[in-house]
């Protein structure tokens, strides 16, 4: 699956009738992105610490954003994490923001924890046209997984980002990584090496996805480079792994479930007949060989976070 759609825990396109991001139904998939969040938060909680290393030491940290915040999963870890800060968490989806808002209670958090109704990348510039006013506010961090890639203009969205950089923050966006990987190469049922067919499959389905968006902008998807050009330093990544070895757990399974059946729908005019019954036969509830029940389905997926810092002004007046 493609590493910037479907193919990781908390993440993809769907159909529907969403009200923005090339009409995907954010708000359907609240249930799916929590899910994956979840299986996700052993990585999530080695990524907030990396991030606290990056800003260093010292660095007060009041203020953070999270861009797409989708269930709000990384949200409450990085409010966990750092403990003296305000975070808010800003999206689209309102049934996304409810749930932000109820885990962010259930975890003893809901003081520190916001949330903020926006659509981007409108959303990312205040009053001013700038993205210097104080529509979303400053950050000293600003995280963003899964969201960029859903906006026309990525380099515009990662400036507007970066615009809300306070001196010294730290943008980090997680795009990109690779595709994950759930079923050996050969399963018994039809051709062997489906989850290749997938991932070609996925690729496709993700152009068109952007091709769609309103204000597309085709870009070199050079993370590094993007963020040097939205004006920030110090321009690094990091990937981590998650690896959940077969047997899978309920949840895992009923994610992948989840997970090809929105591969399914979405993309079936993709895929050939013979995949199609494959997948019919992996997602029927009642089969030995379906994804609920197979012994031999794992699940293994690296997450790349790209980074940048805003230097200090009188740095940057210096260049
Ligand atoms: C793939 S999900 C990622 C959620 C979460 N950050 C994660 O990594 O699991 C993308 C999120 O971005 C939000 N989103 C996508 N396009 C948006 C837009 N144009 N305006 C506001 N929110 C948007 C969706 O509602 C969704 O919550």
């Amino acid at each position: 699956m493609n590493p910037h759609s479907d193919s990781r825990p908390g993440h993809g396109h769907g159909p529907g009738h969403g009200h923005h991001s090339a009409d995907i139904d954010w708000d359907a998939m609240a249930a799916h992105l929590e899910n994956g969040g979840e299986l996700q938060l052993p990585v999530l909680h080695r990524t907030a610490a990396r991030l606290g290393e990056l800003l260093g030491p010292g660095a007060e940290v009041r203020r953070i954003l999270d861009i797409g915040s989708g269930p709000g999963v990384m949200t409450c870890v990085l409010a966990e994490a750092f403990a003296g800060a305000e975070t808010v968490a800003v999206d689209g989806a309102p049934v996304l923001l409810e749930r932000t808002s109820a885990r962010a209670e259930r975890l003893g958090l809901g003081g520190r924890v916001t949330v903020r109704h926006a659509e981007l990348p409108e959303g990312l510039h205040g009053a001013d046209g700038q993205g210097t006013d104080r529509g979303l506010g400053t950050a000293d961090l600003i995280w963003s997984s899964k969201t960029v890639h859903h906006l026309g203009d990525q380099q515009g969205a990662l400036n507007a980002l970066s615009a809300l950089l306070r001196p010294g923050g730290l943008l980090a966006v997680a795009e990109g990584g690779l595709p994950m990987r759930f079923l050996p190469r050969d399963i018994a049922i039809g051709a062997p090496g489906l989850q290749t067919r997938l991932d070609a499959v996925q690729e496709h389905s993700f152009a068109r996805m952007r091709a769609e968006l309103p204000g597309s902008v085709p870009v070199v998807e050079d993370w590094p480079a993007m963020l040097r050009r939205a004006g920030l330093t110090g321009v690094g990544g990091f990937t981590y792994l998650l690896d959940l070895p077969a047997p899978l757990g309920g949840t895992a399974r009923t994610f992948l479930h989840a997970q090809l059946t929105r591969l399914r729908d979405n993309a079936s005019d993709l895929l050939t007949a013979d995949d199609l019954g494959t997948l019919d036969v992996l997602l029927d509830p009642e089969a030995e060989q379906g994804i609920l029940h197979r012994p031999d389905a794992f699940l293994l997926s690296a997450t790349t976070v790209f980074t940048g810092v805003r230097a200090a002004d009188d740095e940057r007046r210096a260049r």
